[in-house]
């Protein structure tokens, strides 16, 4: 609370003003340490990680970023929230399949973990109900490309594999990045979102983190317990222990 003199000088409490994008990044901080310190993240900027793993995790965020997109792209005319906010450079899952395809995958015949399964289904239903919440979804893969343009180079120089010029979608934005996350944080918190509709936000934005460390538990194993490589072998990665298509 905060306290502010009133018209006539009395001191009043009213609530603090919290943006829209304060809001959902205040409501899933926790889950952005949860992701932001899993083991995968460790393993990956030490370098021990595979990199076949490496590359199955991209390809499962790859599906995620695919099918966000279409209902953006559905929404775009029709749903004016989603025209304030959304801008062409928002879109990269081309970006992340010419990644994927200079590790030698096949992003689009990609099989979806179960995480990334209950994610896209989440999307499409949020899509076809409260298109806006697809908002929520956008603001957590595009917020993580501030870690992932952080960690891009140490990425390259620990996966020389990758040539100098690889994960070009870790930092898609180069150096306007700065300016165009302001900007979607700004047109976010300019629309106006009753309560509801800001929980619904984060809601999207929570199950986005949960997605994404699911995937990491399913890939190396669970921040605590015994670890599951599933994606070690790549065989095993393609002829899926637990893929849900
Ligand atoms: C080692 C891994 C990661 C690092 C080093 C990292 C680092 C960062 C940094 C430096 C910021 C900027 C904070 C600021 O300017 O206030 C940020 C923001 C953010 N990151 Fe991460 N991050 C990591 C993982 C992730 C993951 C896995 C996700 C989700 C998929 C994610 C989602 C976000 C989001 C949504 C924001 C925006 C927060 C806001 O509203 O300001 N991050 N991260």
């Amino acid at each position: 609370m905060h306290l502010q003199r009133d018209e006539v000088g009395v001191l009043t409490m009213t609530p603090p003003v919290v943006s829209a994008a304060t809001h959902v990044r205040d409501r899933t901080a926790e889950l952005h340490n949860r992701a932001e310190r899993h083991p995968f993240q460790r393993e990956l900027i030490s370098g021990r990680l595979s990199l076949t793993t490496f590359a199955a995790q991209l390809s499962q965020l790859y599906l995620v970023h695919r099918q966000l997109e279409r209902h953006l792209a559905d929404h775009l005319t029709a749903t004016p929230s989603i025209r304030a906010v959304v801008q062409g450079y928002h879109f990269r899952a081309d970006l992340m399949r010419s990644d994927l395809e200079a590790m030698g995958l096949d992003a689009d015949g990609t099989p979806r973990l179960p995480a990334t399964e209950a994610l896209l289904q989440e999307m499409r239903r949020d899509s076809e109900s409260v298109p806006a919440r697809l908002l929520g979804y956008l603001y957590v893969l595009e917020g993580a490309t501030n870690g992932t343009r952080i960690l891009r180079p140490m990425l390259l120089s620990r996966y020389p594999q990758l040539g100098p010029d690889g994960l070009a979608s870790f930092d898609p934005h180069g150096t306007l990045h700065p300016q165009r996350w302001q900007r979607f944080r700004r047109d976010l918190s300019g629309l106006d979102w009753p309560n509801e509709a800001l929980d619904g936000l984060a809601q999207a934005a929570a199950a986005v983190f949960r997605a994404v460390i699911g995937i990491m538990d399913m890939l190396i194993g669970p921040a605590s317990g015994a670890p599951r490589r599933l994606a070690e072998d790549p065989s095993r990665l393609a002829n899926g222990v637990q893929f849900a298509n």
